[in-house]
């Protein structure tokens, strides 16, 4: 059985006020729920986030980090920090990353090995452009994403590891894969993963759909056969919002 995990990505959005009153916000209207509840927020607010949570069922992600330890990476934030301020989980390669800071599928797997051995949580995104999905390419490019990321991750660690299936073009658009779409490319997905190990491990992972998901929309989604949750952006900076989410 896959627990679902309904997840915020708050991106670059939210100050530590804010995010701190959320949390006290939604902490009673998500603790009968049976899905596991995430908020992934920016590093500044994350301690006070964990402070914030503590004693209830949310969890708290960041939204990226090194693959280093420490080292001479001004600006950059470790998995070791993480650790140090009981993070749950750490969303990678988020396709606006791959976008914006040259995150590729080799950093995005190096990171993943990291986040691994510091057992923090990962989330893994993939997810084809417009250009890709007409071209008929959305299956190629999350085969390539995955199996780039994956490279040489032992199977005994594979259902540790949250993949997040988003196209680039429902991100922030409004335009939402159907859930039926959605749920296609998330079978092809644990398909790729059953090829890189077997049936039994596939079986085990779970893989979220992120994209324009909202209250309206959400049950749907969660609906189908093989979607085990949700990453969602905008839907998730309102705290009636996300707990409309949580209890689809
Ligand atoms: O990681 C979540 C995401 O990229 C989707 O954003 O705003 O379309 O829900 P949004």
């Amino acid at each position: 059985m896959r627990i679902p995990i309904i997840a915020g990505n708050w991106k670059m959005n939210m100050t530590i006020k804010e995010g701190i009153e959320f949390i006290g916000k939604i902490k009673p209207s998500v603790k009968g729920t049976d899905v596991e509840v995430l908020i992934c927020a920016p590093y500044v607010m994350l301690k006070d986030l964990v402070e914030a949570a503590k004693g209830s069922n949310v969890k708290i992600g960041a939204e990226n980090m090194h693959y280093e330890e420490k080292g001479a990476f001004t600006g950059e934030i470790s998995p070791l920090m993480l650790k140090e301020i009981d993070v749950d989980y750490v969303i990678l390669g988020h396709s606006e990353r791959r976008q914006y800071y040259n995150e590729t599928d080799e950093t995005v797997n190096k990171k993943l090995v990291k986040a691994l051995e510091f057992k923090i949580s990962p989330i893994v995104c993939v997810g084809e452009t417009l250009d890709q999905r007409e071209g008929d390419l959305t299956k190629d490019v999350c085969k390539v994403q995955i199996e780039g990321a994956f490279n040489n991750i032992n199977q005994d660690d594979v259902e540790k590891i949250v993949i997040a299936y988003e196209p680039i073009w429902a991100i922030g658009t409004g335009k939402t894969a159907t859930s039926e779409e959605a749920n296609e490319v998330i079978m092809y997905i644990r398909n790729v993963i059953k090829g890189l190990y077997d049936e039994e491990t596939s079986e085990k992972v779970r893989i979220q759909y992120g994209g324009s998901v909202k209250p309206s929309n959400v049950e749907e989604i969660m609906n189908e056969s093989d979607i085990d949750g949700a990453l969602v952006g905008g839907a998730s900076l309102k705290a009636d919002s996300f707990v409309e989410l949580v209890n689809f």
